[in-house]
Protein backbone atom coordinates (compact mmCIF):
# COMPACT_ATOMS: atom_id res chain seq x y z
CA UNK A 1 0.00 0.00 0.00
CA UNK A 2 1.24 3.44 -0.32
CA UNK A 3 2.41 5.83 2.25
CA UNK A 4 -0.86 8.21 1.53
CA UNK A 5 -2.97 5.80 2.15
CA UNK A 6 -2.14 5.14 5.76
CA UNK A 7 -4.53 8.08 6.92
CA UNK A 8 -6.84 7.62 9.44
CA UNK A 9 -6.10 3.57 9.54
CA UNK A 10 -4.94 1.83 12.28
CA UNK A 11 -1.96 0.53 12.16
CA UNK A 12 0.13 -2.43 13.95
CA UNK A 13 3.96 -2.46 14.33
CA UNK A 14 5.91 -4.87 15.77
CA UNK A 15 10.07 -4.09 15.96
CA UNK A 16 8.95 -0.51 16.02
CA UNK A 17 11.64 0.65 18.57
CA UNK A 18 14.58 0.19 16.35
CA UNK A 19 15.69 0.23 12.48
CA UNK A 20 13.05 -0.55 9.54
CA UNK A 21 10.41 -0.91 12.06
CA UNK A 22 11.35 3.02 13.84
CA UNK A 23 11.66 4.49 10.56
CA UNK A 24 7.99 2.97 9.16
CA UNK A 25 6.45 3.86 12.23
CA UNK A 26 7.88 7.83 12.20
CA UNK A 27 6.87 7.68 8.19
CA UNK A 28 3.28 6.43 8.75
CA UNK A 29 3.09 8.65 11.65
CA UNK A 30 3.57 11.28 9.78
CA UNK A 31 0.95 10.10 7.21
CA UNK A 32 -1.93 10.28 9.15
CA UNK A 33 -2.13 6.71 10.68
CA UNK A 34 -3.20 6.01 14.21
CA UNK A 35 -0.30 3.79 15.43
CA UNK A 36 -0.32 0.82 17.62
CA UNK A 37 3.69 0.03 18.59
CA UNK A 38 5.46 -2.66 20.02
CA UNK A 39 8.90 -4.18 20.96
CA UNK A 40 11.02 -6.10 23.41
CA UNK A 41 12.95 -3.30 24.01
CA UNK A 42 10.89 -0.77 26.23
CA UNK A 43 13.05 2.65 26.28
CA UNK A 44 13.17 2.71 22.77
CA UNK A 45 9.84 2.06 22.40
CA UNK A 46 9.07 5.08 24.50
CA UNK A 47 11.48 7.72 22.24
CA UNK A 48 9.80 6.91 19.25
CA UNK A 49 6.37 7.29 20.26
CA UNK A 50 7.50 10.71 21.97
CA UNK A 51 9.40 11.26 18.47
CA UNK A 52 5.80 10.98 16.67
CA UNK A 53 3.87 12.86 19.47
CA UNK A 54 5.83 15.52 18.63
CA UNK A 55 5.25 15.85 15.90
CA UNK A 56 1.21 15.89 16.35
CA UNK A 57 1.46 12.19 15.07
CA UNK A 58 -0.62 9.86 16.88
CA UNK A 59 0.32 6.37 19.21
CA UNK A 60 -2.81 5.04 20.48
CA UNK A 61 -1.12 1.94 22.09
CA UNK A 62 2.39 0.61 22.84
CA UNK A 63 3.36 -2.11 24.61
CA UNK A 64 6.91 -4.15 25.29
CA UNK A 65 6.57 -7.33 24.74
CA UNK A 66 8.64 -10.81 23.47
CA UNK A 67 6.42 -11.60 19.79
CA UNK A 68 7.68 -15.11 20.52
CA UNK A 69 5.42 -15.15 23.39
CA UNK A 70 1.98 -16.44 22.28
CA UNK A 71 -0.13 -15.73 25.60
CA UNK A 72 2.08 -11.70 25.78
CA UNK A 73 0.72 -11.09 22.26
CA UNK A 74 -3.27 -12.84 22.59
CA UNK A 75 -3.20 -10.24 26.01
CA UNK A 76 -2.16 -7.30 23.57
CA UNK A 77 -4.76 -8.11 21.03
CA UNK A 78 -7.65 -8.61 23.40
CA UNK A 79 -6.36 -5.38 25.23
CA UNK A 80 -6.59 -3.67 21.68
CA UNK A 81 -9.34 -5.47 20.24
CA UNK A 82 -11.14 -4.16 23.64
CA UNK A 83 -10.01 -0.75 23.49
CA UNK A 84 -10.09 0.38 19.95
CA UNK A 85 -11.53 -2.60 17.62
CA UNK A 86 -10.03 -4.52 14.58
CA UNK A 87 -6.93 -3.20 13.18
CA UNK A 88 -6.33 -1.92 9.48
CA UNK A 89 -2.64 -2.29 8.77
CA UNK A 90 -0.49 -5.19 10.39
CA UNK A 91 3.09 -4.54 9.94
CA UNK A 92 5.43 -7.77 11.15
CA UNK A 93 9.01 -6.26 10.98
CA UNK A 94 10.54 -7.15 14.34
CA UNK A 95 13.39 -9.98 14.03
CA UNK A 96 17.06 -11.19 15.10
CA UNK A 97 19.39 -12.44 13.27
CA UNK A 98 22.07 -15.40 14.02
CA UNK A 99 24.51 -16.51 11.53
CA UNK A 100 26.28 -19.76 11.72
CA UNK A 101 27.62 -22.82 9.76
CA UNK A 102 25.63 -25.94 10.92
CA UNK A 103 28.30 -27.82 12.62
CA UNK A 104 28.37 -25.10 15.14
CA UNK A 105 24.76 -24.10 15.92
CA UNK A 106 23.33 -25.33 18.80
CA UNK A 107 19.62 -26.48 19.22
CA UNK A 108 19.05 -23.05 21.00
CA UNK A 109 19.84 -21.14 18.36
CA UNK A 110 17.44 -22.94 15.76
CA UNK A 111 14.63 -23.02 18.20
CA UNK A 112 15.21 -19.09 19.21
CA UNK A 113 15.30 -17.58 15.84
CA UNK A 114 12.16 -20.14 14.84
CA UNK A 115 10.47 -18.79 18.15
CA UNK A 116 11.19 -15.21 17.07
CA UNK A 117 11.52 -14.64 13.26
CA UNK A 118 8.58 -17.25 12.04
CA UNK A 119 6.58 -18.13 15.22
CA UNK A 120 6.76 -14.43 15.73
CA UNK A 121 4.80 -13.15 13.03
CA UNK A 122 2.61 -15.99 13.17
CA UNK A 123 1.42 -15.41 16.74
CA UNK A 124 0.24 -11.83 15.21
CA UNK A 125 -1.36 -13.31 12.15
CA UNK A 126 -3.11 -15.66 14.58
CA UNK A 127 -4.53 -12.38 16.81
CA UNK A 128 -5.08 -10.09 14.58
CA UNK A 129 -6.18 -11.20 11.47
CA UNK A 130 -9.39 -12.81 12.11
CA UNK A 131 -10.41 -9.60 13.75
CA UNK A 132 -9.81 -8.02 10.92
CA UNK A 133 -11.46 -10.55 8.40
CA UNK A 134 -14.75 -10.30 10.68
CA UNK A 135 -14.71 -6.47 10.44
CA UNK A 136 -15.10 -7.00 6.47
CA UNK A 137 -13.30 -3.07 6.16
CA UNK A 138 -10.58 -5.00 4.58
CA UNK A 139 -6.98 -4.11 5.42
CA UNK A 140 -3.67 -5.21 4.58
CA UNK A 141 -0.99 -7.03 6.11
CA UNK A 142 2.69 -6.99 5.87
CA UNK A 143 5.30 -9.12 6.39
CA UNK A 144 9.11 -8.28 6.45
CA UNK A 145 11.33 -11.04 4.99
CA UNK A 146 14.53 -10.82 3.73
CA UNK A 147 16.67 -11.46 0.73
CA UNK A 148 17.81 -14.35 2.55
CA UNK A 149 13.76 -15.73 1.91
CA UNK A 150 14.31 -15.73 -1.21
CA UNK A 151 17.89 -17.37 -2.11
CA UNK A 152 20.80 -19.15 0.04
CA UNK A 153 23.63 -17.13 1.44
CA UNK A 154 26.55 -18.42 3.64
CA UNK A 155 25.95 -18.95 7.46
CA UNK A 156 22.64 -18.22 6.63
CA UNK A 157 20.56 -21.68 7.58
CA UNK A 158 19.16 -20.58 10.60
CA UNK A 159 18.01 -17.15 9.38
CA UNK A 160 16.81 -18.08 6.14
CA UNK A 161 14.78 -21.01 7.13
CA UNK A 162 12.35 -18.51 8.90
CA UNK A 163 12.56 -15.90 5.98
CA UNK A 164 11.84 -18.31 3.60
CA UNK A 165 9.04 -19.45 6.09
CA UNK A 166 7.51 -16.23 6.22
CA UNK A 167 7.85 -15.67 2.91
CA UNK A 168 5.65 -19.00 2.40
CA UNK A 169 2.90 -18.03 5.01
CA UNK A 170 2.64 -14.77 2.83
CA UNK A 171 2.33 -15.84 -0.50
CA UNK A 172 -0.75 -18.33 0.65
CA UNK A 173 -2.62 -15.42 2.69
CA UNK A 174 -1.73 -13.19 -0.63
CA UNK A 175 -4.52 -15.83 -2.28
CA UNK A 176 -6.93 -16.75 1.25
CA UNK A 177 -7.07 -12.96 2.13
CA UNK A 178 -7.65 -11.53 -1.33
CA UNK A 179 -11.56 -12.30 -1.01
CA UNK A 180 -11.89 -10.44 2.29
CA UNK A 181 -10.37 -7.32 0.83
CA UNK A 182 -6.69 -7.93 2.60
CA UNK A 183 -3.85 -7.23 0.66
CA UNK A 184 -0.49 -8.92 1.39
CA UNK A 185 2.94 -7.50 1.35
CA UNK A 186 5.95 -9.04 1.64
CA UNK A 187 9.11 -7.40 2.03
CA UNK A 188 12.70 -8.56 1.25
CA UNK A 189 15.15 -6.13 1.80
CA UNK A 190 19.24 -6.43 0.67
CA UNK A 191 21.18 -4.55 3.60
CA UNK A 192 19.34 -1.97 5.46
CA UNK A 193 21.53 0.09 7.68
CA UNK A 194 20.42 -0.63 11.09
CA UNK A 195 21.75 -1.59 14.56
CA UNK A 196 20.62 -5.18 13.38
CA UNK A 197 23.99 -5.36 11.65
CA UNK A 198 25.91 -5.32 14.98
CA UNK A 199 23.83 -7.33 16.85
CA UNK A 200 23.80 -10.53 14.83
CA UNK A 201 24.17 -13.52 16.78
CA UNK A 202 27.98 -14.91 14.65
CA UNK A 203 28.08 -19.33 15.65
CA UNK A 204 31.22 -20.54 14.83
CA UNK A 205 32.53 -18.08 12.01
CA UNK A 206 35.54 -16.18 13.22
CA UNK A 207 34.44 -12.58 13.97
CA UNK A 208 37.04 -10.61 12.58
CA UNK A 209 35.61 -12.42 8.63
CA UNK A 210 32.09 -11.76 9.79
CA UNK A 211 32.54 -8.46 11.00
CA UNK A 212 34.15 -7.48 7.62
CA UNK A 213 32.03 -9.16 5.35
CA UNK A 214 28.82 -7.59 7.59
CA UNK A 215 30.76 -4.12 7.35
CA UNK A 216 31.81 -4.21 3.72
CA UNK A 217 28.25 -5.16 2.79
CA UNK A 218 26.76 -2.23 4.42
CA UNK A 219 28.88 -0.17 3.41
CA UNK A 220 28.88 -0.95 -0.50
CA UNK A 221 24.88 -2.13 -0.64
CA UNK A 222 22.85 -0.54 2.23
CA UNK A 223 19.98 1.60 2.63
CA UNK A 224 19.63 3.60 5.14
CA UNK A 225 15.89 2.49 7.00
CA UNK A 226 14.17 5.53 6.17
CA UNK A 227 15.43 5.41 2.72
CA UNK A 228 13.03 4.30 0.12
CA UNK A 229 15.08 1.57 -2.94
CA UNK A 230 13.12 -0.03 -4.93
CA UNK A 231 15.32 -2.54 -7.48
N1 LIG B 1 18.93 -4.66 8.39
C1 LIG B 1 18.97 -5.47 7.33
O1 LIG B 1 19.93 -5.44 6.54
C2 LIG B 1 17.82 -6.42 7.05
C3 LIG B 1 17.86 -7.14 5.85
C4 LIG B 1 16.82 -8.02 5.57
C5 LIG B 1 15.77 -8.18 6.47
N2 LIG B 1 15.78 -7.48 7.64
C6 LIG B 1 14.67 -7.71 8.57
O2 LIG B 1 14.08 -6.47 8.89
C7 LIG B 1 13.45 -6.57 10.17
C8 LIG B 1 13.86 -5.37 11.00
O3 LIG B 1 15.27 -5.43 11.21
P1 LIG B 1 16.16 -4.16 11.47
O4 LIG B 1 17.30 -4.23 10.54
O5 LIG B 1 15.35 -2.94 11.54
O6 LIG B 1 16.75 -4.57 12.91
P2 LIG B 1 16.79 -3.81 14.30
O7 LIG B 1 17.62 -4.67 15.19
O8 LIG B 1 17.18 -2.39 14.10
O9 LIG B 1 15.25 -3.86 14.76
C9 LIG B 1 14.63 -5.06 15.13
C10 LIG B 1 13.70 -4.76 16.29
O10 LIG B 1 13.03 -6.00 16.64
C11 LIG B 1 12.98 -6.06 18.05
N3 LIG B 1 12.89 -7.44 18.50
C12 LIG B 1 13.85 -8.40 18.43
N4 LIG B 1 13.41 -9.52 18.99
C13 LIG B 1 12.15 -9.27 19.44
C14 LIG B 1 11.18 -10.05 20.12
N5 LIG B 1 11.44 -11.31 20.50
N6 LIG B 1 9.99 -9.48 20.42
C15 LIG B 1 9.73 -8.20 20.08
N7 LIG B 1 10.62 -7.41 19.44
C16 LIG B 1 11.81 -7.95 19.13
C17 LIG B 1 14.28 -5.43 18.53
O11 LIG B 1 14.18 -5.00 19.89
C18 LIG B 1 14.45 -4.28 17.55
O12 LIG B 1 13.88 -3.09 18.05
C19 LIG B 1 13.90 -7.92 10.76
O13 LIG B 1 12.83 -8.85 10.62
C20 LIG B 1 15.07 -8.32 9.89
O14 LIG B 1 15.23 -9.71 9.81
C21 LIG B 1 16.79 -6.60 7.95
Amino acid sequence: MALDEFKGRRCLITGAASGIGCATALAAGREGATLFLTDLDDAKLDDVAASVRDYGGSVAYMRALDISAYEAVRAMAEEIHHDHGSLDVVMNIAGISTWGTVDKLEHHHWQRIVDVNLMGPIHVIECFIPPMIAAGRGGHLVNVSSAAGLFGLPWHAAYSATKFGLRGISEVLRFDLRRHGIGVSLVCPGGVDTPLVDTVENVGIDRDVAAQESLRFVRELAAAPSERRVR
